[in-house]
C-alpha cells in the first residue's frame, strides 16, 4: 500500500484518485480550491462522470480516500505525487504550463525524502525535464525520481477507462521508479494489461501522437463523407467496409459535425505548435484541425440550405448541446459554433440536451431551454440534432414531425433512418449518406 497525493482534482485527479484508492492505495485529492474540496468533502461530485459517485463513496467509506485543501502537507504526507492539474490551451495554441509550473514549484518546497513525482495531466513535450529543473531549483539535494503517466480517459468512459486500461505508460529514468509504479498498477499487472516503460520524453510524445491520430481519422471520416454527398455515395456503408480491414479498424469512423471535447481541439494545437517549434511540421495535423473547424460551419450552411437560405425570423430547435453523450461537457462542442451562428443570424433558438444545460448556459445565456426534446421541438422552423444521445436515436418521429411547424430535420450524427423520415414527408440532411433530392 502506497501513500499518494494527486494534486488537482479536475477531471482527471478526480478519476485518477478514486481509481488508485480503488486499487488499494492511501489516497488524497488536493486542491488550492477549498471551495471545490469542502463540497466533495460533503459527497458532493462536482462532475458528471458515470460510476464516479459510487466510486469515490465507496472509497472515502473504506477510508482510502481523502480530500484536502492544504497541498503542502498532502505533498509532505505523500510517497508519491500525481500532477494532474489543467493545461488550457494559450492563445498561441501552446499548453499553458502557469498550473503545473506552480504546482511544481510547491512539489520543490515541500520535499521530505524519496518521492516519485508523477504527471497525469497531458503536457507538451519536453515539460517533465522542465519540472525537474523547476523542483531541482528550489531544493538542489531533494531526492526524487520523475514519472510521466500519460491518462488515456474519454469523458463519459473514463472510470472503466482507468481500472481496465488498454496499456499503462511509464515515461521514467530510473528502475527505482519503475518498480515502484509497478506497485501502484499492481492489479493491473496481474490482469495482464500491457504496461510500456519508457523514457519521459517518450511517454509524453504517446500520449499527443495517439490523440492527434484519433482526430486525423475523424477528421478523414469528415472528408470522406463530404466528398460522399458531391459523388452520391453512402459513408455509412463505405466507413463499414473500410473498417472490416484490421489494419484501419472500425472504430473512429463516424462522420460528425466535427469532433469536440476537452482534449482533441487542444492536444492537436500543442502538436501542430511543438511541430512547428521544432521545424518538424505536422501537416496532417494541421490539416485535421482545418478540416474539424471547417466541419461545424458546413452543418451551418446545410441547415441554412435546407431552410431555404436564411435564418432571420426563423426557429431552430437544437438537439444535443454535450460534446458527446454521457457527458455535461460541452468544451469546444459543434454545438457552440452553431447556436452562435444561428444567434448572430437573428434565428430563435430553443435547445434541449438531458445534462449539458447549465454549462452551455454559461456561453448563451439568452437562447431558450427546455426539459424535453418534445418542448424544444414545438413550432420550430427546423431541427439539429447534434449530439447522439440514446433518447435521440429512439425519437418518435411523428410525434416530432407533429410538434414542429415544418418537419425539416438535419441529422448530424446519423443515427435517424433515411426510409422513415423520407416516409413522413421530412425535409432532412445528413452527414455523407443520400443528400436531400
Ligand atoms: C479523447 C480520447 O478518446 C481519450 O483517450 C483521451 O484521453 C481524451 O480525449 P474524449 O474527448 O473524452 O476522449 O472523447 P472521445 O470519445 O474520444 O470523442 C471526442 C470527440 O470525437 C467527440 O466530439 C466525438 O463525438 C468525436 N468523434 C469520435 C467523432 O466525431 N467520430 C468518431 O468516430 C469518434
Amino acid at each position: 500500500m502506497k501513500k499518494i497525493t494527486f494534486v488537482g482534482t479536475g477531471y482527471v485527479g478526480l478519476v485518477g484518485g478514486a481509481g488508485i484508492s480503488e486499487f488499494g492505495h492511501q489516497v488524497t485529492c488536493a486542491d488550492i480550491d477549498q471551495n471545490k474540496i469542502e463540497r466533495l468533502k460533503a459527497g458532493e461530485i462536482p462532475i458528471y462522470e458515470p460510476g464516479l459517485e459510487s466510486l469515490v463513496k465507496k472509497n472515502v467509506a473504506k477510508g482510502r480516500l481523502h480530500f484536502s485543501h492544504d497541498v503542502p502537507k498532502s505533498i509532505q504526507n505523500a510517497d508519491i505525487i500525481f500532477v494532474a492539474v489543467g493545461t488550457p490551451q494559450g492563445s498561441n495554441g501552446e499548453a499553458n504550463l502557469s498550473a503545473i509550473e506552480s504546482v511544481a514549484k510547491t512539489i520543490g518546497e515541500n520535499l521530505n525524502g524519496y518521492k516519485i513525482i508523477c504527471t497525469k495531466s497531458t503536457v507538451p513535450i519536453g515539460t517533465g525535464k522542465r519540472i525537474e529543473e523547476i523542483i531541482r531549483s528550489m531544493n538542489p539535494n531533494g531526492d526524487f525520481d520523475y514519472v510521466s503517466n500519460p491518462e488515456f480517459l474519454r469523458e463519459g468512459a473514463a472510470v472503466k477507462d482507468f481500472l481496465h486500461p488498454d496499456r499503462v505508460v511509464i515515461g521514467t529514468r530510473t528502475q527505482k521508479a519503475i518498480k515502484v509504479m509497478g506497485e501502484v498498477y499492481r492489479p493491473l499487472y496481474i490482469n495482464e494489461t500491457p504496461i510500456i516503460s519508457t523514457t519521459v520524453e517518450t511517454a509524453e510524445m504517446i500520449k499527443y501522437a495517439a490523440n492527434a491520430f484519433l482526430s486525423l481519422k475523424i477528421s478523414y471520416i469528415n472528408e470522406i463523407a463530404n466528398l460522399c454527398e458531391a459523388v452520391g455515395a453512402d459513408v455509412q456503408d463505405v466507413a463499414r467496409a473500410m473498417g472490416l480491414d484490421g489494419r484501419i479498424s472500425a472504430k473512429f469512423l463516424h462522420p460528425g459535425p466535427g469532433y469536440g471535447g476537452s482534449c482533441f481541439p487542444k492536444d492537436t494545437h500543442a502538436l501542430a505548435a511543438t511541430g512547428q517549434k521544432n521545424r518538424s511540421p505536422l501537416l496532417t495535423v494541421e490539416a485535421a484541425i482545418k478540416t474539424n473547424a471547417s466541419q461545424k460551419v458546413r452543418m451551418v450552411d446545410k441547415l441554412k440550405r435546407l431552410m431555404g437560405g436564411s435564418f432571420k425570423g426563423k426557429t431552430v430547435a437544437v438537439l444535443g448541446l454535450a460534446f458527446k453523450p454521457q457527458t455535461d461537457d460541452v468544451r469546444e462542442a459543434a454545438s457552440i459554433v452553431i447556436v452562435s451562428n444561428l444567434a448572430e443570424s437573428g434565428a430563435t433558438v430553443q435547445a434541449y440536451d438531458p445534462i449539458a444545460i447549465d454549462n452551455f448556459k454559461n456561453h448563451f445565456p439568452n437562447i431558450q431551454y427546455y426539459d424535453s426534446w418534445q418542448d424544444a421541438v414545438k413550432n420550430a422552423d427546423a431541427c439539429i440534432l447534434l449530439t447522439e444521445w440514446n433518447e435521440f436515436r429512439g425519437m418518435d418521429l411523428n410525434k416530432l414531425k407533429d410538434l414542429m411547424k415544418t418537419p425539416v430535420l438535419l441529422d448530424t450524427k446519423n443515427i435517424i433512418s433515411i426510409q422513415e423520415l423520407e416516409s413522413r414527408g421530412f425535409t432532412y440532411d445528413n452527414v455523407g449518406r443520400k443528400s436531400p433530392s
